[in-house]
């Protein structure tokens, strides 16, 4: 009895110190002018919650404090915002004092010059150089035919006959390949094997708390940053070497020919020279920025087509269509035939919307920002969240369904309010890129095999979309 008298106090006690604790959390950020909301515990905040229950969090939280609310993210005080005027608005006023705000062992561990870390006229010149090297004109022009080539032959090997593989596994080795492949020329041999491990250490570390120390995956993160940055210095060393081959059709070989050329010419230089660093941290930001966020559509369309049989029927026809106007099976795909594949690409964004492939954008700022009758104080986060703009039921009636039909309305991919790929002065500059391997990986699978899932894999759509243990399938040829 005694024993759980006491045990009773000590829970009290420890439930007033919470509660204290908390308090004292949330007055240590308390400003006037602050939207209202919660802070959660110090140092950890909101964040367990947050990433445990995600969307449902954000509509608890919602409902009761309004659209714009504040909590404490991922180690940071944050006001979150999920008011579509207000996303927009944040998205589009960067020179206002909104730059970008991802967590600290992202910035670090991408670089200094990486796009996301850099702003104003830095910005402009790596926004500028990465346009040049993976922007639409980029892709039609150049590097279309090698991701044509790349993916179906890549797609050959996959297998048949029933055998079972992990999709989303084989998906993300296929588009680290076709990137580096871009990026270098090849995506063979001693370097590309090692850049593809370090690149997944890379990744790892940048999605984790920054604590560097032996062990953590921060510091295997900065371990193989570093070794990456090595190899690609050996890489442009190599390719200015007397000996080395010219013409070669890569982005690394373009952004060489671009700087001779330049300083040849130097009075028609349109850009500045970039530095060796900055052309590092720009070859690292195009392996990084798409990876996720293709692999997680490319796994997501097998999966909706799977359980979508109308919508595979109407993709195949499209494909046969296309198919009719080749003198054989294996002649490459056009930029043409590319842009014919009107019910692909309405497949790809319905994906992207369904799933909400990315939730949400984050911002810091640089000064006191108003808005909207609140003032978010210098140096605060912001979560410009984005997904629940993906299931207004005005503009996508049944919007819980997947109906890639509704995407014939052209009007909706431009709408001010889609922002699957961010809006304003940070629009995604790999959209085209994305759409271009997702469509040739949907054309080259589709048109070679059936598939059916294996069953019981589980997909999760929050912080990340992903399939934890992966999206088994199997598969047959045509
Ligand atoms: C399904 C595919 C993709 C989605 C959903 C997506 C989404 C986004 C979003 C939402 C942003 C805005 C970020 C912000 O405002 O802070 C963004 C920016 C960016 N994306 Fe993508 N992206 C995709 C694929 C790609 C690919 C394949 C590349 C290139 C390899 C790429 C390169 C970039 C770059 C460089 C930026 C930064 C632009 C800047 O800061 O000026 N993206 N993307």
């Amino acid at each position: 009895m005694e024993h759980l008298v006491t045990l009773g106090v000590a829970v009290g006690f420890l439930c007033v110190l919470c509660s204290l604790f908390m308090r004292w959390n949330e007055l240590r950020h308390w400003r006037r002018g602050l939207p209202p909301g919660t802070m959660g515990w110090p140092v950890v905040g909101e964040t367990i919650e947050f990433l445990r229950r995600g969307p449902d969090f954000m509509k608890k939280q919602r409902a009761r404090y309004g659209s714009l609310f504040t909590s404490h993210l991922l180690g940071s005080p944050t006001v979150v915002s999920t008011d579509l005027e207000v996303n927009r608005w944040i998205l589009m006023n960067e020179g206002k004092g909104l730059v970008p705000g991802y967590p600290r062992a992202m910035a670090v561990i991408l670089g200094e010059g990486n796009v996301s870390a850099v702003h104003g006229p830095v910005h402009r010149v790596v926004r500028g150089a990465l346009m040049s090297v993976i922007g639409p004109a980029a892709v039609r022009d150049r590097l279309f035919p090698t991701l044509d080539e790349f993916i179906g032959s890549r797609l050959h090997s996959w297998g048949g006959g029933g055998a079972t593989l992990d999709v989303q596994e084989k998906a993300r080795e296929m588009l680290l390949s076709s990137t580096l492949k871009l990026i270098s020329g090849t995506e063979t041999g001693e370097t590309a094997a090692e850049l593809k491990a370090e690149f997944f250490t890379l990744l790892r570390g940048t999605l984790s708390l920054p604590v560097n120390l032996p062990g953590t995956a921060y510091r295997r993160g900065l371990q193989a940053r570093k070794r990456i940055t090595s190899l690609l210095r050996d890489l442009i060393e190599e390719r200015r070497s007397p000996s080395a081959p010219k013409g070669g059709g890569d982005i690394l070989s373009f952004l060489l020919r671009e700087e001779e050329r330049q300083e040849e010419q130097e009075v028609h230089r349109t850009r500045p020279k970039l530095t060796d660093d900055q052309t590092i941290d720009l070859l690292v930001t195009i392996m990084y920025t798409g990876f996720e966020a293709v692999s997680s559509t490319v796994t997501m369309v097998v999966k909706y087509l799977h359980d979508h049989p109308s919508a595979l029927q109407e993709l195949r026809n499209e494909y046969s269509e296309i198919g009719r106007r080749k003198s054989s099976p294996d002649e490459a795909l056009t930029w043409e035939d590319y842009t014919s594949m009107s019910f692909t690409r309405a497949v790809i964004l319905e994906t992207m919307r369904l799933a909400t492939i990315v939730n949400g954008v984050m911002r810091k700022t640089t000064k006191d920002i108003p808005i909207n009758g609140f003032v978010i104080p210098k140096g605060w986060r912001i979560l410009v969240y984005v997904r629940e703009s993906n299931y207004d039921s005005l503009r996508y009636p049944m919007s819980l369904c997947f109906d890639p039909w509704r995407w014939k309305d052209r009007s909706l991919e431009n709408h001010p309010y889609f922002m699957a790929f961010g809006c304003g002065g940070r629009l995604c500059l790999g959209k085209e890129l994305a759409m271009v391997e997702t469509s040739l990986f949907l054309y080259y699978f589709l048109t070679r095999y059936r598939w059916e899932e294996t069953g019981g894999d589980e997909i999760v759509l929050f912080p990340r979309v992903e399939a934890p243990r992966g999206l088994h399938i199997r598969l047959w040829t045509n």
